[in-house]
């Protein structure tokens, strides 16, 4: 998964402003008592969002578990450090104060256990006070927003989205089809399905808790005022480290 995605990943994600996110994260991480010191990223993929983060002062460091994603987080940002791990189970000899993970690369855990595996690896790669920010996709946001066939085009790319949601585990499976315009009639093209689970902000609260973290706002996704609208797509959470485990 994602590793054929890779090369095409930045030209997929063009129309979104990092910048912008980044600014929002930096805010987060400021408003719940952290400092713009360093910030590890699980699931950095190409890195983007860590060009804005260096450009604020922070000190960064990625992880994915996708071989490719590593080479081009490695070409962009040198000298910084890139781990290929898996994010349920990882080990990391520095501690970080802050850490983050966009773009519902949390919901790609399908397995609620391992989730809590992850957020006692981060746990054990933060130190106390720091700073946890996610977002991640509600069983609302999946059936809601991707159910079906969705299919998006730009003058560079066409993309399939087949996507089917199982009511038994929460998992949606999406069946994806490229087509990344090479020259002018050329293509490449290439297949990948992706899964991802999809979580409750009763679910994400409790694993948070159980894994010494406080949940301190869980936001809708960009904003920074909370809701009373249960039926959000997509929440950002921002959690602090009370406790170690
Ligand atoms: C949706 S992309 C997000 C990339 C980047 N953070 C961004 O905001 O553009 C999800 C990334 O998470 C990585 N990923 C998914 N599951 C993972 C896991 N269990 N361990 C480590 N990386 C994982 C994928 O390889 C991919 O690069």
């Amino acid at each position: 998964m994602f590793n054929k995605i890779a090369q095409h990943y930045d030209m997929i994600m063009q129309p979104f402003d990092y910048n912008d996110l980044v600014d929002y994260l930096d805010d987060l991480i400021i408003g719940a008592g952290g400092e713009r010191t360093n910030v590890l990223d699980l699931g950095c993929g190409t890195s983007e969002e860590l060009i804005y983060f260096r450009q604020l002062g922070y000190e960064v460091a990625g992880l994915d578990m996708s071989e490719e994603m590593i080479k081009i987080s490695e070409y962009k940002h040198p000298g910084v450090d890139f781990f290929q791990e898996n994010m349920i189970n990882f080990k990391l000899k520095k501690k970080y104060d802050n850490i983050i993970s966009c773009f519902d690369t949390i919901n790609y855990i399908i397995d609620k256990k391992k989730l809590s595996k992850c957020f006692a690896s981060t746990n054990k790669a933060m130190n106390k006070g720091g700073v946890f920010l996610f977002d991640f996709n509600t069983v609302f946001g999946l059936i809601d927003e991707w159910e079906g066939v969705r299919i998006e085009e730009t003058d560079d790319f066409f993309i399939s989205y087949d996507s089917n949601f199982n009511y038994d585990n929460l998992v949606l499976e999406c069946k994806m089809k490229f087509f990344i315009r090479e020259e002018e009639g050329k293509y490449a093209s290439f297949d990948e399905t992706h899964y991802e689970r999809g979580y409750t902000s009763v679910e994400i609260k409790e694993l948070l808790k159980l894994n010494g973290f406080k949940l301190v706002k869980l936001l809708p996704f960009l904003k920074r005022k909370a809701t009373k609208d249960t039926k959000l797509d997509r929440y950002q959470a921002v959690a602090v480290k009370i406790k170690e485990i």
